[in-house]
């Protein structure tokens, strides 16, 4: 078990098994057990599934290289055909516009508050100060408001004394000094991210590198971001999502029924449902991000390329792996992001390859689809090593930590850490910067766990080792239900205050979320 002693384990999962009823199944919807949460349906007419066109969110142009200004405001949107939605969104689009930046070069975002709420940016996988971070209660308070007015929607998070709150803008510093890595942005205020990131606040950051410039991998337009999310719809063509206070002003978390999660049956791919992408029979690459709230997929290509292995893994949440993997299926639980590369060459010009979902039924077991139109020239391939960043040694951990995350009952603080609610006055863990840990992640359900400021690196899994999606630097793991997992990390530059939360975005609003503070 790598360094982890392992009859302690099999004494907390034991003491984790008593204390919280593992195998009481929690009310599911479409997907089975495959998701933990419950699915709500839509009111309309839905599209025939890959009708509508892909597209890639437009790239965020900036005035001066490093510097960037985004807008969060209300758009009406096209998703459905015909059909106008309304959404919030960053420069009012869904997914917002994806910012490009180079590694080891501080990128600068400039966030406008034109919501009728207040929001919280965060850039998720980025190894960034805490003052920048998108702690949940440093919010940008809608512009134009008194932060002293009683009653001023996110008064309740002001019990926060450390909470650095602004008044319509905020500037966001990214130093970035990390890998090539796909990485995404996304809302992060206390009890309200599910709701805000169902409504559109979600958008990629790709982050570039001279390692990764140096392989011979698809670019361009054969790199192609692709940002899964499952949503519904009501009769007037609105986002549906079962929010106690809809105003999302001053109660957070869901219906009790939904409190497991909110699902989907429509599944949108870079905002458009079950689209399709017309390409060359040639390499592409293909930055999977699973940005749903709470529903878990099993991707594959249907039919699968002749002689199997289609979806080559050659990067995760955190940048490259040592070396490419092989898959026919990949697992990926909210927040993710599987890099991969599938190589179209290897179907018959004409053939239409679908994206499915393996856990999903009727409208959920399908994603896109390529319709393979012609040859081009390719001269790409998936070198055999990658990146020859060190692995992290566990040897080297100086303290080893459990966290449990279970379910304490419905209510809006009903998802815990070791029998916690989230509060921004208590720190669950204090690593010192500069040194290793191993942290132990212990579940009931479903449990997408995402730590912030760090990537780590997966040990174990139950009593065996990384499971077949756990290769490479991760930010998120998905801990499945009655499982152990270790995972090893180091906590490096920045001091401060961050959080660890389930990313299952009910849970986390649901307050399965803590701090850890570096000294
Ligand atoms: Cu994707 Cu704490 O966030
Ligand atoms: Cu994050
Ligand atoms: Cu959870």
């Amino acid at each position: 078990m790598s360094g982890i002693d392992r009859r302690t384990f099999l004494t907390v999962l034991a003491a984790a098994s008593a204390g919280v009823g593992i195998g009481v199944p929690l009310i599911s919807g479409i997907g089975g057990s495959s998701s933990t949460g419950t699915a709500l349906r839509s009111q309309l007419a839905l599209p025939e599934p890959f009708t509508v066109p892909f597209t890639v969110p437009p790239v965020l142009t900036s005035s001066d290289g490093d510097h960037y200004e985004i807008v969060q405001r209300a758009a009406t949107v096209e998703i459905l055909p015909g059909v106008p939605t309304p959404i919030w969104g960053y420069n009012g689009i869904f997914p917002g516009p994806t910012i490009v930046s180079r590694s080891n070069r501080p990128t600068v975002v400039h966030h406008h508050n034109a919501l009728p709420v207040p929001v919280v940016a965060h850039l998720h996988g980025g190894h960034t100060p805490a003052a920048s971070d998108g702690y949940p209660t440093d919010l940008i308070l809608p512009a134009g408001s008194m932060p002293d007015m009683p009653g001023m929607p996110g008064m309740r998070t002001m019990a926060d004394p450390r909470a650095t709150v602004t008044v319509g803008e905020r500037t966001y510093t990214y130093p970035l000094r990390q890998r090539a890595a796909t990485l995404w942005y996304h809302d992060h205020r206390m009890g309200f991210t599910g709701a805000s990131v169902w409504r559109g606040l979600a958008g990629f950051h790709l982050v570039h590198d001279d390692e990764e410039d140096a392989l011979p991998l698809p670019r361009g337009d054969r790199d192609l971001p692709l940002m899964i999310a499952d949503r519904a719809f009501a009769t007037d063509g609105s986002l549906c999502y079962p929010s106690v206070d809809p105003t999302l002003q001053h109660t957070p978390g869901v219906d009790t029924p939904y409190s497991g999660g909110v699902l989907g049956d429509v599944i949108l791919v870079n905002g458009k449902p079950w689209p399709l992408a017309s390409i060359p029979a040639v390499r592409h690459r293909l930055r999977i991000l699973n940005a749903s709230n709470a529903r878990r997929y099993r991707l594959a290509l249907d039919p699968p390329p002749p002689g199997g292995g289609g979806l080559v893994q050659i990067g995760s949440d955190g940048g490259l792996l040592d070396r490419p993997r092989a898959h026919d299926a990949i697992e990926i639980a909210p927040a993710e992001r599987f890099d991969v590369v599938v190589d179209f060459g290897r179907y018959p010009v004409g053939s239409r390859v679908t994206l499915v979902n393996r856990f999903g039924s009727g409208s959920t077991a399908v994603v896109m689809r390529f319709h393979v139109t012609r040859r081009e020239h390719d001269d790409t391939r998936v070198p055999t090593t990658l990146s020859t960043t060190p692995p992290l040694d566990p040897a080297r951990a100086v303290a080893t930590r459990t966290l449990l995350f279970s379910d304490h009952g419905s209510g809006a603080m009903g998802w815990q850490i070791n029998g916690r609610a989230f509060s921004p006055g208590y720190a669950a863990a204090t690593p010192r910067l500069g040194t290793t840990e191993v942290w132990r992640l212990i579940s009931d359900f479903h449990h997408p766990i995402h730590l912030h400021l760090v990537q780590f690196q997966v040990l174990s899994r139950g009593l065996s080792g990384p499971g077949e999606y756990d290769a490479g630097r991760k930010d998120t793991l998905d801990l499945r239900p009655a499982e152990e997992a270790a995972v090893v990390t180091r906590f490096d530059d920045y001091p401060g205050r961050f959080v660890f939360h389930c990313h299952n975005l009910e849970h986390e609003d649901m307050a399965m979320m803590a701090n850890f503070e570096t000294t």
